[in-house]
C-alpha cells in the first residue's frame, strides 16, 4: 500500500534587519532535515515587517491573520526597524499574531550546548537544561489601561495585569504535561510574586496546587518568587526542570535564561497554540547594525526550526537538527557572537545542514 508523503505548509516571515539572513539558513537546514527524514515542506514567504510598514503604513494587511491560519506553522525571523517608533511593529505584528492565533504558550528552552561559553562560573551543559513555559496571552500584555490628564503635572498612567482562571489553567496544564513528557526531574516550578501581586499570583498559586494535587501527583511542585528565581537561575540552574510563569515575568526571566545558554545567538522560542497554528522564532531582535554583512549567528533561528519540527510531529528530524547544532557548537565555532564565530552566517548554515 502506498503512503502519502508527509507534507507541511510553512508560512515564513523573514522580517527585519538580520531576520532574512538567519531565516535563509534556517530554511536551508529545514530542507536538509526534510530530505533526510522523508517529508516535504511548502514554504510561502510574507513580507511583514518594518520595510513594508514604512511603504504602506500598515503593519499587517487585513487578510493576514486568516491567511496565516491556513498553514501548519509559522517561521519568523525578527521584527523591529530603527526607523519605526518602538511598539508599533511589536504590537501590530508580533503580539497581534500571538494573540489572534491564540498562541497561549511561549516555550523557551534554556539549554547550554557543548563548546558554548557560559557566563556562569563553573557551570556546564550538565547544569543548564530546563524549559520556561511563559504564558503568552494575558498579564500586562493585554493592553488594558490608559492615561488620564495626559501631559499635565497630574498625569496618571495605568497598565493592568489581567488573568482569567481559564488562561491560567490551560497554561498550567501544558506545563504539567511537558514536565511529565520530559521525564527528567519531574519538577514543575511556579515563578510568581505572591507576596505583592496578591491577586494575580494568588490565582496562579491556587490553580497550580489544585491541578497538581488532582491530576499530576507524579510531578513535584515548587514555588519561587520571581526575584528569587533570577538568583537561582544564576547560582543553581541545575535545580530547574520546567518553570511556568506569567507573560511579563516570563519575558524577563527568559532573557536571563538566554544569556546563561550563550545569548541571543542560540536562544529560540515557540509561540504555541497546541490546538492551532504555532509560530517559531529566534528570541533575539533584528540586530540592524549587522544587516547584510553575513556575520550574524543563525543558530537561534535554526534551533527555532528544530522546535517547529518537533511541534509538527517530526521528532526524529528535530533531534537530528539539534544534534547537528551541538556538533557545530562543540567542534567548530570559536564563539556565538556575531562576527566572531570563525565562520559567516551562511557557512554556519552549511555546517549544520551537512551534519543533518
Ligand atoms: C519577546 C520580546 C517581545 C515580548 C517584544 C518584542 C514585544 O521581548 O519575544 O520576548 O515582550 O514578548
Ligand atoms: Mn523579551
Amino acid at each position: 500500500m502506498s503512503q502519502k508523503k508527509r507534507q507541511y505548509r510553512i508560512a515564513v516571515i523573514p522580517g527585519d534587519g538580520t531576520g532574512p539572513e538567519v531565516i535563509r539558513e534556517g530554511v536551508k537546514v529545514l530542507n536538509a532535515a526534510a530530505a533526510k527524514h522523508g517529508f516535504g515542506l511548502d514554504t510561502a514567504f510574507f513580507d511583514f515587517g518594518g520595510e513594508r510598514y514604512l511603504r504602506t503604513r500598515e503593519t499587517l494587511p487585513e487578510s493576514a491573520i486568516e491567511e496565516l491560519k491556513k498553514f501548519d506553522a509559522i517561521y519568523l525571523g525578527a521584527i523591529g526597524h530603527p526607523s519605526v517608533k518602538p511598539g508599533i511593529l511589536e504590537k501590530g505584528i508580533l503580539l497581534r499574531i500571538r494573540f489572534e492565533l491564540d498562541q497561549y504558550i511561549n516555550l523557551r528552552p534554556v539549554k547550554l550546548y557543548p563548546g558554548v561559553e557560559c557566563p556562569l562560573k563553573g557551570k556546564g551543559p550538565e547544569d543548564i537544561d530546563y524549559v520556561v513555559v511563559r504564558e503568552n496571552t494575558g498579564d500586562l500584555y493585554t493592553g488594558a489601561g490608559g492615561f488620564s490628564m495626559k501631559g499635565t503635572p497630574h498625569e496618571v498612567a495605568i497598565q493592568t495585569s489581567i488573568y482569567s482562571r481559564f488562561q491560567v489553567d490551560r497554561c498550567l496544564k501544558y506545563a504539567f504535561d511537558l514536565t511529565r513528557k520530559r521525564n527528567k526531574k519531574k519538577t514543575l516550578a511556579l515563578c510568581g510574586k505572591t507576596n505583592v501581586l496578591t491577586y494575580v499570583y494568588d490565582l496562579w498559586e491556587r490553580a497550580f496546587h489544585e491541578m497538581g494535587e488532582t491530576h499530576y501527583k507524579d510531578i513535584k511542585r515548587e514555588y519561587y518568587h520571581v526575584d528569587a528565581t533570577c538568583m537561582w537561575m544564576v547560582k543553581n540552574p541545575e535545580w530547574f526542570d520546567v518553570i511556568v510563569t506569567g507573560n511579563m515575568f516570563g519575558d524577563i526571566i527568559t532573557d536571563l535564561g538566554a544569556i546563561t545558554q550563550g545569548g541571543m545567538g542560540i536562544a529560540a522560542g515557540g509561540n504555541i497554540n497546541p490546538e492551532g497554528v504555532s509560530m517559531f522564532e529566534p528570541i533575539g531582535g533584528s540586530a540592524p547594525k549587522y544587516t547584510g554583512q553575513n556575520v550574524i549567528n543563525p543558530l537561534a533561528a535554526i534551533c527555532a526550526g528544530a522546535m517547529m519540527l518537533e511541534t509538527l510531529g517530526e521528532s526524529q528530524a528535530a533531534a537530528s537538527v539539534e544534534a547537528a547544532v551541538m556538533n557545530v557548537t562543540g567542534t567548530k565555532l570559536k564563539s556565538l557572537a556575531a562576527g566572531r564565530m570563525g565562520y559567516s552566517t551562511s557557512e554556519v548554515g552549511d555546517l549544520v545542514a551537512e551534519r543533518v
